[in-house]
């Protein structure tokens, strides 16, 4: 079986990814890191070189390239709500929604810039406003998931019931 862990930067997709997968003996994949691996550049090398439409595509591609992987999948922050992605991946998987506020998402990016190309030039104000308007953007995507869990109950358990091996 396959998991997508979807939500927004900072919402601790691949830290509990890793956690999840090792308690479950499943294998893990960061859609992020298969994609610099593939390109040898970093995320922020693409986005300054190519652009972001040019990352989407290799975040679609990437994504799809998984149809025969099993385990758990964790994407980037923007993968759900581009190339009809979402429908994808409620088709091929179970997606599961890490969700969290935006004072929240701030706590937890504001020390992580230099790494994510979208923020990594706004000062903490810029950043908060930057996450409630690209929240409200993406969310309508990030509810499609069939799983919605907040990130403030997460625990090593909190995908026991819906795997199935
Ligand atoms: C992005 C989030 C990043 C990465 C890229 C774009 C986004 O992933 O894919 O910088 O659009 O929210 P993380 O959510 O793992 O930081």
């Amino acid at each position: 079986m396959k998991i997508f862990l979807i939500g927004f930067m900072g919402s601790g997709k691949t830290h509990w990814g890793r956690i999840w997968a090792d308690h479950h003996g499943m294998a893990f994949t960061d859609l992020d890191a298969l994609i610099e691996q593939a390109q040898h550049q970093t995320i922020s090398a693409i986005f300054e070189e190519k652009g972001e439409a040019h990352f989407r595509e290799l975040e679609a591609a990437a994504l799809r390239s998984l149809t025969d992987t099993a385990g758990i999948i964790a994407c980037g922050g923007g993968a759900a709500c581009f190339h009809n992605n979402m429908p994808w991946m409620n088709e091929h998987g179970i997606c599961v929604y890490l969700s969290a506020s935006p004072q929240q998402l701030l706590d937890q990016v504001m020390g992580e810039r230099e790494q994510r190309p979208l923020i990594k030039k706004l000062n903490k104000a810029e950043l908060l406003f930057f996450i409630e308007q690209k929240l409200k953007e993406r969310e309508p995507f990030y509810k499609q998931a069939e799983i919605s869990l907040p990130i403030e109950s997460l625990a090593i358990q909190s995908l026991e019931a819906y795997i199935t091996h």
